[in-house]
């Protein structure tokens, strides 16, 4: 059963999508750290963030792994605190944005899901990468609680750069954010991220064949 999450940055996936995996002992991918692991891979070697199709070649070339530890890897580097970085947060979406990047990453998603029982957590998953998935949760929550949660992630950066970095980022993401016709909308401002692990292990416990 593949469990699709999506939604803008700071609305909880990461959480809430690796508590779910825990809790039903499934596995879970983090499409995000796939997009960071190129960008970073990308500005450590030099090549310029708008030259589509070495990106993409690149992306080709060194396929992002996860241990058994969920740390990241790509060309041979566990990049797992490095790709959580400001200027990564910055420029993955100028990365992401890349059609012909997408296609690589979108096809090595799905088969990083395929087999077994998977967590899925991204912006275009229910929509995109797996359009059958059998439950499909969009998670979103107020900005200002987006900005906030951010910034306990990120003591380094201050408040106000915070608000502003992440406005970007909606705007740079909006045109791969969209719900799917069937996903579930969980509104996070005001949800203790228990809550939200609990309702979403309903939806998959009720999909799930007896
Ligand atoms: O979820 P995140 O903040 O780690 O995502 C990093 C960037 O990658 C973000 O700018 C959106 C982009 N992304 C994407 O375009 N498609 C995905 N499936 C996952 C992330």
């Amino acid at each position: 059963m593949i469990v699709a999450i999506d939604g803008p940055a700071g609305a909880g996936k990461s959480t809430v999508a690796r508590r779910l995996a825990e809790r039903l002992d499934f596995r879970y991918l983090d499409t995000g750290a796939m997009y960071r692991a190129l960008t970073w891979l990308a500005m450590n070697r030099g090549f310029p963030l708008d030259r589509a199709d070495e990106l993409a070649r690149l992306a080709m070339e060194y396929p992002v792994t996860f241990d058994d530890r969920e740390r990241v890897w790509i060309a041979g580097t566990d990049v797992t605190a490095s790709i959580r970085q400001a200027r990564i947060d910055r420029l993955v979406p100028v990365v992401a944005a890349h059609p012909a990047v997408r296609e690589v990453m979108r096809e090595r998603q799905r088969q990083l899901g395929a087999d077994g029982n998977v967590v899925i957590e991204g912006r275009d998953i229910g929509t995109v990468v797996a359009p059958n998935a059998e439950v499909k949760v969009y998670l979103n929550a107020d900005a200002g609680v987006r900005a906030r949660r951010r910034q306990a992630e990120r003591p380094d950066i201050g408040g106000d750069a915070l608000v502003t970095d992440l406005r970007r980022r909606d705007e740079r993401d909006a045109p791969r954010l969209r719900a799917a016709e069937d996903a579930v909308q969980i509104d996070t401002t005001s949800l203790q991220v228990e809550d939200v692990v609990d309702r979403i292990e309903h939806l998959v416990r009720e999909r799930q064949p007896a």
